[in-house]
Parts: C-alpha cells; structure tokens; sequence
C-alpha cells in the first residue's frame, strides 16, 4: 500500500519562477513524459498551473534507489519529488516551457499513484476522435486547452457576480422541478412518485419565477440558473445549459441596456484583457433582416446584402420578373474579388443556396469593365451597370443574385453572406462585435398549428404604440424585446414585460388561449399581477455561448465540463439509461418502446 507523504508540495511548478535557485522544493503531481537517457532520466511534471522539468542524475545526487523508481514511472503517474531548484545551463534551456530555464534535480521520490497508459495525449491540439475525448472526459480535462477553458468560465462568472452585485443584484435560487414554462422548446419531465400521473418539468428558464420576484418585491434579481431544452441539438445548443438570468423592477429600458453593455465590458476586460468600445450598435429587427438575412448578423465583416427588386422588376428575365411580381425579393450580395470563379465554384453555392429551397442564384462577374453572366443577354448595359452600383461591385468583383419569397431568400442570401465571409477569409478572427437587435415582431404566424405564437415568449410587452392593432393586425405589433449578439451569435434576449392581468389576457387571447386555459396554465402569474405589480424588465445570456466566443471555441462542447453529445448523450455516465422495473413501478410509469439498445454507439 503506497502511503501518502508527509507533504505534497511546497510550490505549484509554476511558481518556481518565483523561487531562488538552490531552494529545496517539494512538488506533486502528473508525469507528462519521460525521457530515459540511460544514466540520466528526465520527467515533465505536470500540475494545474504547468509544467516543470524534473532531473534524476546520480552524478549530481539522486539516490541509487529513487533512480530505480524513476525508471518505473510512466505517463500519468501521479508522484510527489523533492529536489533542489536549479537553473538550466543554457544550452539546455527549452523555450517551449513557461519555466524552461528551471529544473529541480529530485533527491526524494514518491509515487502516488500508477496509470494505465492513457488512450490520447495530455496535450494540446490533439487530433483525437471527440467520442472518445468524451468517454475519458477526465482525461481530456487535464488538457491545458480544456483547463484555459474551465478558468476562464469561471473568471467570467466572478466577474458577472462581480459587477451585479455591485449594482445591488441580489441572487436568487428557483426551483428546478416546476411547471413547465413555455419558452418555445419541449420539456424534460420529471414523474412525480407522490401523484401519480403527474410530472414536473425541468425549468426552460426561470421566466416565470423571476417576474414573480418582482412582484415579490426584489426589484433586482440574477441567477447563474441551469436550463433545460429538449430541442434538437446543435453545436451552439446544449440540452441543459447556463444562463445569466436577470431582471429587475422600474427600469427604463435605455439605461437598462446600457448597463449590460457595461457589464459585457467589464467581463472582456477582467477575464479577457480585451478593451470593448460602448456603447453597442443597434439594428432594428427589420433592418438586420434585410441587410444581413439574419437577426443575428455577424458584423465582423461587412458585405451587406442590397435590394435590386426595383431594378429588375421591369427586365426581362423572367425568374426576377415573377418574382418581384408575386410579392418577392430579389437580393444581391458582392464577393469579392471573386470575379474570377469557375462554373464549379458557382454550382456549388447554387446547391447550397438550394439547401434553403431557393431554385437559383444568378452570378454577374466584373471582368475588365464588361458584365459576364449566363443572365447578361436578358439586360441592357445600363441595367447591369445599376444592379451593379447598388450592390457596390467593383472590376474584380462577383455579384450574386437570389430571386423569390421574401423570407427563403433573405434565410438563404443571409447564410451565403456567413459562408462566403467564413471562407474568403474577410472575417477578424480577434474582434468581438457586439449589437443590439431590438424592435422584434411580437407574433409570428405557425402554419402548422395555424394560430399567432409568441416569438420571444408570452410575457414580453408590445411596444405601446402598437397595441390597438393587437387583435386586428397581430403581425405589425412589435415587441419591446432585444436580443445581445456577439459575432453571429444571438448572446442573450430579453424583454420589458407584460405586468397588468388585463394585457397579459389579451395577449394569450392573441396567442388562441381560451381564459380557461390561461387560467389553468399561468393562474398563479395572472393572480399575482393583481397585487401591485410594478413594471419590469430583464434579460438572459447564454453563458455558455459566451465563454465559447470569449475562449475560440468552436462548440459548447469545448466549455462545458461534462457536456452530452447532439443524441443527447453523456458518453461517459452513459446517460440516459435504463432504469429497472422496480423504479418504473414506483414512478407509476410503463415503457412502452425501448428506444435503443444499450451498447449503441451514439453520434457526437
Ligand atoms: P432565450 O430563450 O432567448 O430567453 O434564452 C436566452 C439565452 O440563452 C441561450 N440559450 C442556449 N444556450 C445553449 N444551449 C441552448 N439550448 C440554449 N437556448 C438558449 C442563448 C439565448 O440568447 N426567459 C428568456 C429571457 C428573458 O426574457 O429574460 C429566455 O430564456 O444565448
Ligand atoms: P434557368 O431559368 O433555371 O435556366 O436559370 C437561368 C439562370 O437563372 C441560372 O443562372 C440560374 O441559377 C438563375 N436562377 C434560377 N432561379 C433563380 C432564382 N430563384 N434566383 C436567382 N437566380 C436564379
């Protein structure tokens, strides 16, 4: 049995920097690598804070017996040594470690622990298959990348405490077995074992809980709250994830905001070092959409989209013709210096437009001061010459034109923009841009279900201005909502909120809720805001989605410590699992259909 030592360590290894040499240092933690020079051994000592080159050389000291373990080491062993820090002679200094100028020539050696040979690298930048990073997901912590990740999550939530409580934010745990609330995604239930038939569902947000806070009284609430979805799973969405969740009583929206612009700030500047310019830019809904094709726009590159309907309407080319004619658009966006592409280039972005439904995209290329498309012979010269001063194309350039509905094609032109942005390279990789997007349509029509829904979620206020029209026109209100996006990533939303009974009847009136079902669902919200409820307002972010920007990742994945993969997997724990009958019988519940056999090897 190995037994611990008296002491694990006097130092972390990069704290040697700050020790002077001849010091007696004692250190534990993981072998990195080994090097066997035959009668000198080198170890890397990996710790949390990094690594440190330990030496064992009987010519300088090290005991006959602690050579002997030494050899025995292997990666992942977890030691505790004792030595002596000395400086590196300079030809053997490595430039590749923090404290490459150090070693500590090791008198004492303990090993902890042994370990099985690992099945990946503890190292950065390793090209491993992400199920099985995600199976030893212990292992693939111990990476310095994943580590960088987890220190900087947890620097940005201090630094979001930090400054909420600093403006009088008080946090507030809600429950996580509730009712459910409608945010738009499914539920995760819970059955109940006391009521039978019965469940609970897993909060989507505290929505609810935190307005009732006002009501309470709080006037300022956040939460670092735990939220759950079951919505299909992208690389931007995590069944459970985390939100800054915040609201607050009697504020006025323009200073509200504002202060989130500070706090994100404060955030890049205490966890990141990154100096963000307020105040943000801000974009009507409507103009995000026709600019960009998106409510997300990524503003790191410019290549706004440009309207050409009006210049083509009256050509004779019949597909831009019919379309402005049935109530469409036809879109143009400028690639750069493109003008050079090949057919098989252009096909491709066809097929990918057509990914969105739409049947074409007609390229005009600015070769030399002429127009060459397969589409010329249906303009004039001076038509051609319009599209392209409206889209901004110069010699070089190629200009891509998309016909049809409105909403496929600002959908289709806006993630061509994103693509081409991402391929040609126009996008800063070290900039963060930060917008507001506000004035948001407060319904939307669902064909499926064939009635308005809400399109932030039924709480949030129509801007007062448009109220009338919110049983004749339902589609031209707009809500007093905005959305936080960071480049290309919708970062947070949020909303001033209903808070008188009346209104908030009217909206699920709206919403094609009988008063009996409004009743029933959210009774305990309408009653409250019969008892003095005062006007409030808030917001969540993705806290998540944040880190992820902040650190370079390029999933969720990479800043959650125990993420599941897009089947919804925890590939470590396995979970979801069967559960025996016995639990099931206790729970009142039957499985009708056994959804997969357990040993199945999931996607990522
Ligand atoms: P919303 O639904 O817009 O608003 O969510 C707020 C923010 O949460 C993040 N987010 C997610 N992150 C990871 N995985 C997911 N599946 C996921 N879903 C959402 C996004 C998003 O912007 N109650 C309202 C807020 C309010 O009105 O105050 C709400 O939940 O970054
Ligand atoms: P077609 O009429 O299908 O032979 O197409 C002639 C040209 O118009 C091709 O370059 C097509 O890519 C283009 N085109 C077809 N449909 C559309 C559309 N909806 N929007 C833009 N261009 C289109």
């Amino acid at each position: 049995m190995i037994r611990p030592p008296e002491l694990y360590r006097t130092h972390r290894a990069l704290e040697t920097l700050e020790v002077a040499p001849g010091t007696r240092v004692v250190l534990s933690g993981w072998v990195q690598r080994r090097r066997d020079l035959g009668s000198i051994i080198f170890i890397d000592l990996r710790d949390r804070s990094g690594i440190i080159q330990l030496v064992f050389d009987p010519a300088r000291g090290t005991p006959q017996e602690v050579m002997a373990e030494a050899d025995r080491l292997r990666s992942e062993y977890v030691v505790t040594v004792e030595g002596v820090l000395e400086r590196r002679e300079a030809h053997t200094v490595n430039p590749r470690l923090e404290t490459g100028t150090l070693e500590v020539l090791v008198k004492r050696l303990e090993t902890l622990n042994p370990a099985k040979h690992p099945p990946f690298y503890i190292e950065d930048g390793i090209d491993v298959d992400e199920t099985v990073r995600l199976r030893h997901r212990y292992l693939d912590l111990r990476r310095p990348e994943m580590q960088r990740m987890l220190m900087l999550r947890h620097r940005v939530t201090r630094a979001l405490r930090e400054f909420l409580d600093a403006r009088g934010f008080v946090e507030v745990e809600t429950p996580m077995l509730t009712r459910s609330t409608p945010e738009g995604a499914r539920d995760f239930l819970v059955p109940s074992r006391l009521q039978p038939g019965e469940f609970y569902a897993l909060p989507q947000s505290p929505q609810l809980f935190k307005q009732l806070l006002m009501v309470a009284g709080i006037e300022r609430y956040y939460q670092l709250a735990r939220c759950f979805r079951d919505e299909d799973l992208r690389a931007d969405r995590q069944p459970e994830f985390t939100q800054l969740d915040i609201e607050q009583s009697f504020l006025s929206l323009v200073d509200f905001q504002s202060m989130m612009e500070q706090m994100m700030q404060h955030v890049f500047r205490t966890a990141l070092g990154v100096e963000i310019p307020l105040p943000f830019q801000r974009l009507p809904y409507q103009e995000a959409m026709e600019k960009y094709g998106s409510d997300k726009p990524d503003l790191r590159f410019d290549m706004p989209l440009s309207d050409l309907s009006d210049l083509v309407m009256d050509t004779s080319f019949r597909v831009f013709k019919e379309a402005v004619a049935q109530g469409g658009v036809v879109k143009g966006l400028v690639a750069p210096g493109c003008a050079g592409w090949s057919r098989k280039q252009t096909d491709e972005l066809v097929q990918f437009v057509g990914t969105f439904g739409m049947k074409g995209l007609a390229p005009i290329a600015l070769v030399d001061g002429e127009f060459r498309s397969p589409i010329a012979k249906f303009f004039t010269t001076d038509q051609l010459r319009a599209i392209a001063d409206r889209a901004g194309a110069k010699t070089g350039d190629l200009i891509l034109i998309g016909a049809g509905p409105r909403a496929q094609v600002l959908q289709a032109m806006g993630a061509l923009r994103s693509k081409l942005g991402q391929e040609l390279g126009l996008i800063r990789p070290d900039e963060f841009r930060f917008l507001w997007v506000t004035d948001f349509p407060l319904l939307s029509f669902d064909e499926e279900e064939g009635r308005w829904v809400a399109e932030h979620h039924p709480f949030t206020m129509p801007r007062w201005e448009d109220l009338d029209k919110l049983e004749t026109d339902p589609g031209a209100v707009r809500a007093q909502a905005y959305d936080m996006v960071l480049n290309g990533f919708e970062l947070g939303g949020g909303s001033m909120r209903i808070y008188r009974r009346d209104l908030q009847e009217r909206m699920f009136r709206a919403l094609g809720f009988s008063m009996e079902e409004a009743q029933r669902q959210f009774g305990f919200l309408l009653d409250a805001f019969e008892y003095g409820t005062p006007p409030h307002g808030g917001i969540a972010f993705g806290i998540d989605r944040l880190v992820m920007i902040m650190g370079g990742g390029r999933s969720l994945r990479d800043c959650i410590a125990f993420p599941k993969t897009s089947s919804g997997t925890d590939l470590m724990t396995m979970a979801p699992s069967a559960v025996s009958p016995e639990q099931l019988e206790v729970l009142h519940l039957a499985v009708r259909r056994k959804a997969q056999p357990a040993g199945a090897s999931p996607r990522v």
